[in-house]
């Protein structure tokens, strides 16, 4: 079966494709010659799991279009996305004398596209960067839409850059060494685009989830393929998150990056995390926003059926709101979610503390009569 293309459409002459498929790696090289003539060289940015086992792969397809290319390999994990890391690929590209066109490739999943292409919008200031994800969750949301980042001690991804990648390679035979915990982070943002799009979405996924759990290549490659088609279209209608479009994907994530920040990063998966924020998003729109319980149960079940239970433990929440309040979504210090309405319908809005510390609370308790 020849490889799912995905068009990312923006403007001027930005516009990138998403190729969904097995072996699609193979053709990397091609692809650059194509879309960067004038690139000679090629530094592939693995993390120190993926590297060893696609690398070669990648080298062997840049290589035979005669582009030479450089390794580099960070360590593997969110630990990575640190400043110090950063100046090393940077410092890397330099002694390599790469010059401005050169094009960096990121070969691994969340952690290697946000940090290769953050390094590829500031090197020279700005080098053309293109992303091989090898997670689920790389492939249907962090290598499309271009936005990148590292962390700083004060919270996640607090600096960054909107950087649009000139092509996305999602090989889903890559997948076939995905740990198991990193599948289920995956299906928390496939759980999400879902809430997000459609009824017709969101009961295929139900409906799918077993085959999805036993990794059934053409429903693995059909959520994808849904998953990515969704976010280019809001990416298209927003790309840099200034229109009340883009804030969508956050959905979950106002609770889940405060779970990440206060359990230490690797604690809880950031899926696990997110699954757990879409929970707690589903009960405070209820509350607040008109969300049914019918809606909150058929979510609820949704996440189970993919694995993503609710979480065994809780967080004082105190220490939740005060990360929250450190969190790039806060906006004139007050928390900003993503209140799902409905299946495919969803506002943004500030939450005063005292009605989020009420839902924490009552969340917390719930984790204690459990
Ligand atoms: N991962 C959320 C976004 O790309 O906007």
């Amino acid at each position: 079966m020849s490889a799912t293309r995905v068009v990312v459409n923006l403007p001027d002459q930005r516009s990138y494709d998403v190729r969904i498929g097995p072996r699609v790696l193979d053709g990397l090289g091609r692809k650059v010659r194509e879309l960067l003539p004038s690139c000679s060289h090629v530094a592939v940015i693995g993390d120190a799991n993926v590297a060893p086992l696609y690398g070669a792969r990648a080298k062997e397809a840049l290589n035979q279009e005669g582009l030479s290319v450089t390794e580099i390999t960070v360590p593997a994990g969110e630990d990575s996305k640190s400043l110090a890391v950063l100046a090393e690929i940077w410092q890397a590209l330099a002694s390599k004398k790469l010059d401005r066109s050169c094009c960096i490739v990121s070969l691994g999943g969340g952690v290697a596209s946000d940090l290769a292409g953050f390094a590829a919008a500031a090197y020279l200031r700005g080098v053309a960067c293109i992303h091989v994800p090898t997670s689920l969750l790389a492939m249907v949301d962090a290598s499309v839409g271009g936005k990148t980042g590292v962390n700083l001690p004060a919270g996640k991804n607090l600096v960054g850059a909107f950087k649009q990648p000139a092509y996305v390679c999602a090989d889903t035979a890559t997948l076939a060494t995905l740990p198991e915990r990193e599948w289920t982070c995956g299906w928390a943002e496939v759980a999400k685009t879902a809430v997000l799009d459609s009824d017709e979405f969101f009961f295929w996924l139900d409906g799918a989830s077993a085959q999805l759990r036993a990794h059934d290549d053409d429903a693995v490659r059909e959520a994808i393929t849904r998953c990515v088609v969704f976010k280019a279209d809001v990416v298209a209608r927003d790309e840099e998150e200034t229109q009340d479009v883009r804030a969508c994907l956050n959905l979950g994530h106002t609770l889940g990056h405060a779970l990440e920040a206060c359990t230490g990063y690797g604690t809880c998966s950031h899926g696990e995390a997110v699954a757990e924020g879409m929970r707690f998003a589903a009960r405070l729109s209820a509350a607040v926003a008109g969300a049914s319980l019918e809606f909150v149960q058929a979510q609820d079940e949704l996440l189970d059926k993919l694995g993503l239970e609710p979480l065994p433990f809780s967080v004082p929440p105190r220490e939740l709101l005060d990360c929250m309040h450190g969190d790039k979504k806060a906006h004139d210090g007050q928390i900003l979610f993503v209140l799902p309405t409905d299946i495919g319908s969803w506002e943004v809005r500030p939450v005063a503390d005292d009605v989020v510390l009420e839902h924490l609370d009552a969340w917390a308790r719930s984790k204690e009569q459990a």
